[in-house]
C-alpha cells in the first residue's frame, strides 16, 4: 500500500523521489581539488589577504569579460554601491531599476544617496520593459540600473539608447550573467560599469565576492580607492616585498576589498566556467523536455543573437492550471527532499519599500505576477545525471503527471 507522508500541509502519496540523508542542495556550488589546494597554498604563504592572487583573478576576469578594467571586491552588493558613487550619482537622484531583482540592487541605490523606481518587466522575458523605463523618466532620473536576470541579457540596444538619449549612465547588475553575451559581445561592458557576484549560489563562486567592470580608467581607480578606505593607489602593497609605502587617505571610503584566500577559489572556478555553462546546458535542456507536457510556465528561448548565461531555471506554477499553489508546490519539493528556490518576490512584496515608498505589488503587476508564482529548481554544474532525474520525477510528481 502506498505510504501517505504529509509536509507543509500537503498530502503526497508514495516515497519520497530522494531519502532525507540525501537532501538535493539549491545552488550547491561545483568546487574542484585545485580550489582547495590553492586555499590551503594561500593559507600557508602567510599572505591571505589582498594581495597578487586578487590581482591575477581581476587580470583573468578582465581578459574573460574582453573589458578594458576589472576591479574586485567583497560582493556584487559592494560593487553597485561603488559603481553608482562613482558614476557621481547626487543625493535624491532616481535611478530606475527592476522589480525582479534581490533586494541589494535597490538597497545599492538607496546607500549610494539615490531614490530608486522601479519600471514593470517583460513578463516573458522577465526583464525590464524599456517602454515601462521611459514612462517612469523624469527630470531627475540620473540613472538606468537593469538586471540581466536568470542570465538571460536584457534588451541593451532598447536600454542603452534610452541612456544616451537622455543623458543617463547606465549600470548593469551582471550577479546572474558571467557568461552572458549580447549581440556579440559580454555583457557587463555595455554600460559605465557591470557588476558581478561570486556569492555561494552563483555560476562562479569564491563563496562572497564580486567584480566591477569598467571602461574608464579613472572610474577603475576611483572604485579600487573607495574599495579600500579611500587610501591612495595600490595601499595593499605596503606590507608587500617592495619595501613599506606610506599610503594617503583621499576621500573617506569603504571596506570593500576582495581577499587572496577568496581569489584563490575564483581563479580555478574561473577556468572552468565555460564548462559548468555547458553542463547547465544539459540539464537546461533536459528540464525543456521533460516538462513540455506540463501545466506549467517554462523560460522563453533566449533572445536571437544572445548567450543566456543560464543562472536560474525557473518555471511558474500558476494554481488555476497547475492545480497546486505555488508555496504548496515549494513545499512538495522539499518533502520530496529536492531543494528549491524563490527569485524573488517582486521587491514592493517587502514591507520596508512599502512603507519607504508606498510601493505596491499591483503596480507593478508582471513583476508581481511571476514573483508569486515563480519556482527556480537546482541547476549547478555540480548535479549528476541521476540529481536531474531525480528533480524531474519530483516536479512531475508534485504535479500529479508521473
Ligand atoms: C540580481 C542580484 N543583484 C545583486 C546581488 C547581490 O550579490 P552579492 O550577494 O554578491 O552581494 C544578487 C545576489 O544574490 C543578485 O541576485
Amino acid at each position: 500500500m502506498a505510504r501517505l507522508f504529509v509536509h507543509g500541509g500537503f498530502p503526497m502519496s508514495g516515497r519520497p523521489v530522494r531519502s532525507r540523508d540525501r537532501f538535493l542542495v539549491f545552488g550547491a556550488p561545483a568546487v574542484g581539488e585545485e580550489e582547495i589546494a590553492e586555499v590551503v597554498a594561500t593559507i600557508r604563504s602567510g599572505w591571505l589577504g589582498t594581495g597578487p592572487k586578487v590581482a591575477r583573478f581581476e587580470e583573468d576576469f578582465r581578459r574573460y569579460r574582453r573589458a578594458e578594467h576589472a576591479v574586485a571586491v567583497s560582493s556584487c552588493t559592494a560593487a553597485l554601491h561603488l559603481s553608482l558613487l562613482a558614476a557621481g550619482l547626487r543625493p535624491g537622484d532616481e535611478v530606475i531599476t527592476t522589480p525582479m531583482t534581490f533586494c541589494a540592487t535597490v538597497n545599492a541605490i538607496i546607500h549610494a544617496g539615490g531614490t530608486p523606481v522601479l519600471a514593470d518587466v517583460d513578463p516573458a522575458t522577465m526583464n525590464l520593459d524599456p517602454r515601462k523605463v521611459e514612462e517612469r523618466l523624469t527630470s531627475r532620473t540620473r540613472a538606468i540600473l537593469p538586471v540581466h536576470f536568470a542570465g538571460r541579457p536584457c534588451d541593451l540596444d532598447a536600454l542603452g539608447g534610452l541612456a544616451a538619449r537622455h543623458g543617463l549612465f547606465l549600470i548593469e547588475d551582471c550577479a546572474h550573467a558571467i557568461e552572458a553575451e549580447y549581440h556579440g559581445r559580454p555583457v557587463g561592458g555595455f554600460g559605465r560599469f557591470g557588476c558581478f557576484s561570486f556569492y555561494v549560489t552563483k555560476n562562479v563562486t569564491t563563496v562572497e565576492g564580486g567584480m566591477v567592470l569598467a571602461r574608464d580608467e579613472a572610474d577603475a581607480a576611483r572604485i579600487k580607492m573607495l574599495a579600500l578606505h579611500g587610501m591612495s593607489k595600490d595601499a595593499w602593497k605596503r606590507f608587500s616585498d617592495e619595501g613599506y609605502k606610506h599610503y594617503y587617505v583621499v576621500e573617506a571610503g569603504f571596506k570593500y576589498n576582495m581577499t587572496d584566500l577568496q581569489a584563490a577559489i575564483g581563479i580555478h572556478q574561473l577556468r572552468r566556467v565555460e564548462d559548468y555553462w555547458r553542463r547547465r546546458l544539459e540539464v537546461w535542456r533536459r528540464y525543456d523536455a521533460a516538462f513540455a507536457d506540463l501545466p506549467i510556465g517554462r523560460p522563453a528561448p533566449p533572445e536571437p543573437h544572445t548567450r543566456h548565461g543560464l543562472h536560474l531555471y525557473t518555471i511558474l506554477v500558476d494554481e488555476r492550471t497547475a492545480g497546486l499553489s505555488r508555496d504548496a508546490f515549494l513545499a512538495a519539493m522539499t518533502a520530496h527532499n529536492i531543494g528549491v528556490g524563490v527569485h524573488y518576490l517582486s521587491v514592493p512584496e517587502h514591507p520596508f519599500y512599502q512603507q519607504r515608498f508606498g510601493w505596491r505589488p499591483e503596480n507593478t503587476p508582471n513583476a508581481m505576477r511571476i514573483g508569486r508564482q515563480t519556482v527556480s529548481l537546482p541547476l549547478s554544474a555540480r548535479l549528476t545525471d541521476e540529481d536531474v532525474t531525480d528533480v524531474i520525477s519530483a516536479v512531475r510528481r508534485c504535479l500529479g503527471a508521473a
